[in-house]
């Protein structure tokens, strides 16, 4: 049989738009292995999106929050409190850049937009662990994920003012990761993924190209999100219980890779 190792476990997991979404297949696969969620999503995704379905199949309720709103985000721990008690994980699974999708360039950013794009994608993160900090809503040995992509490290042109929202969440996780550690034994880690064929994803100009240079690049291919939802399943398990500030690349190899043969040309 196959083991359930989020067994009694719960947690929110934010962002599970539609069936391609990496957070609705994280929260089908923790709910296999024995977890029992809380999902939420911004009030207009509620609206446009599949959550509410995802909600019945896995039994449980959608809160609508807009991450960047504090307010929004206690009434969402408000709910999860009175539903679990203490919370043994969270996901944010959150990003838009109105940039990305408007097509501005990188090199004339509209910057009320570029705003939006940090506090969505990144300090929306902050602000959902310095409430849970805050309330001590975590459990010792609770596990918090975000996910991120490698143009935090490396240029990605079309990916544009994201690729500084990814910067900063991935150093959000390891500047709280520490307090969060420290006080409460909370683990704060970043999950670097392949591109992913997702609203979000295919939203990024030049999405098929990438996804055919990440294939290539590769050893193993792009890690798909099945593949990344199981990382976060065992982010959240007990079996990485001093994994912590770490930003985990989900992504075949792409990011050790300098040049393939393939790219090359000499295959
Ligand atoms: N798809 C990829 O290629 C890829 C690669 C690496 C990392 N990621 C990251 O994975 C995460 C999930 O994206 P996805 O690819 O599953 O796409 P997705 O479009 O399914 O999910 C993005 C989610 O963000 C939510 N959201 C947007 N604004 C919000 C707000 N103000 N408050 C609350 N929620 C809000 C959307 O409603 C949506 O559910 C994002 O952080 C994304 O940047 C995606």
């Amino acid at each position: 049989m196959k083991a359930r190792i989020l067994e009694g476990k719960t947690g929110i997991i934010t962002g599970a738009l539609d069936e391609n979404s990496i957070a609705w297949k994280t929260a089908v696969k923790a709910h296999q292995h024995g977890a029992k969620i809380l999902l939420t999503n911004a009030p207009v995704a509620l609206r446009m999106g599949k959550v509410q379905q995802l909600a019945e199949q896995l039994e449980t309720e959608v809160i609508g929050a807009d991450a960047t709103s504090l307010e929004d985000l206690g009434k969402l721990y408000d709910a999860a409190e009175a539903k679990f008690g203490k919370l043994d994980f969270i996901l944010h699974s959150i990003g838009m850049s109105p940039n990305v999708r408007k097509e501005k360039p990188y090199t004339d950013l509209n910057y009320d937009w570029m705003f939006k794009t940090l506090d969505i994608s990144a300090i929306s993160f902050h602000k959902m662990m310095s409430l849970a900090y805050k309330r001590k809503l975590m459990k010792e040995w609770g596990s918090v994920v975000a996910l991120s992509f490698i143009a935090a490290q490396r240029s990605f042109p079309k990916y544009g003012d994201m690729s500084d929202a990814k910067a900063l969440l991935e150093s959000i996780a390891r500047t709280f990761g520490y307090y969060f550690g420290r006080d409460q034994k909370v683990r704060v880690n970043t999950i670097s993924q392949s591109p992913t064929p997702t609203t979000a994803g295919t939203g990024v100009d030049g999405f098929d190209q990438m996804l055919k240079y990440g294939e290539v690049m590769s050893p193993l291919g792009n890690a798909t999100a099945e593949d990344c939802a199981d990382l976060c399943v065992l982010l959240f398990s007990d079996f990485t219980k001093r994994i912590t500030m770490q930003n985990l690349f989900s992504d075949g190899g792409f990011s050790s890779v300098g040049a393939s043969p393939e790219i090359l040309g000499t295959r």
